[in-house]
């Protein structure tokens, strides 16, 4: 090993680790969320039904938008330019693939996966099971230097989002408008609060005092950036919690309790 804790010029330590508490259980937790998540959306994005309310007006986020002809009548809010799509496209395959790369780019979300999936270490002190470093140098983790691209394409996708629960507005007022809403907020302090959006806002300036506008973009998004990580992890229980709150009315498991 030329680099790391085994590198020539380091103590030569036979143990991974002399640590004895349970460094081992931040990244086990993380691993477990992050797994959860996946599974759950992929199947979700994949089961084809149970995703639109036609009386509520109620769209789940992973078929957002939809716009293909596989839609059901009405959850094409932007149209149908897309022709049916066989069943192994998910509905939501517009907005899904760079979803998934704003999350996987996420400054937050390379830090827990690096460490949990990864172990690149799994924790401080902790060696690390790979001979060699390159960073983000190449392919493929060179592409984490597209992360600001894919937020502008959130930013889009967090007005669709917003576009959809206000649409439901239009059907009355029940409970699933409470939670659509709630996570479209949540979604919107989530991306605002990205690196990206913080030095987009605020970078590459020399003096804050002569861009007053900026600064206090600046200063916002530094505010909610401060909590950047509970905002990744709260906005992925608020996806499923959507998600499923839609599914089980749309199945008829459970009724949407009406406020008018
Ligand atoms: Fe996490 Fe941009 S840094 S979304």
């Amino acid at each position: 090993m030329t680099s790391g804790v085994g590198a020539p010029t380091r103590a030569s330590i036979s143990a991974r680790t002399l640590r004895t508490d349970r460094w081992w259980l931040p990244p086990l937790l993380t691993n477990l969320g992050l797994f959860a998540f996946v599974a759950y959306a992929t199947v979700r994005s994949f089961m084809g039904k149970w995703y639109w309310i036609e009386d509520y007006g109620y769209l789940t986020p992973f078929y957002s938008p939809c716009l293909s002809e596989s839609c059901l009548p009405g959850s094409s809010h932007f149209g149908t330019p897309l022709p049916e799509l066989p069943g192994w496209i998910p509905l939501g395959f517009v907005a899904l693939p760079f979803l998934l790369g704003f999350r996987l780019t996420c400054y937050y979300y390379r830090k827990a996966y690096y460490r949990s999936v990864w172990q690149s270490p799994p924790a401080c002190a902790v060696a690390e099971p790979h001979a060699s470093y390159s960073g983000e140098t190449r392919l493929p983790l060179i592409v984490q230097n597209a992360h600001r691209y894919f937020f502008y394409v959130a930013l889009l996708v967090s007005v669709v989002n917003t576009y959809d629960a206000v649409v439901a507005l239009t059907h009355g007022l029940g409970v699933g408008n409470l939670v659509l809403l709630t996570n479209v907020v949540l979604l919107w302090a989530y991306t605002l609060s990205c690196h990206s959006c913080r030095h987009i806002a605020g970078g590459r300036l020399k003096h804050f005092s002569k861009h007053p506008v900026r600064y206090r973009a600046w200063t916002f998004v530094s505010k909610l950036n401060v909590h950047h990580m509970r905002l990744a992890w709260t906005t992925l229980g608020t996806l499923v919690l959507t998600d499923l709150y839609v599914m089980l009315v749309a199945s008829g498991a459970i009724s949407d309790l009406r406020i008018f």
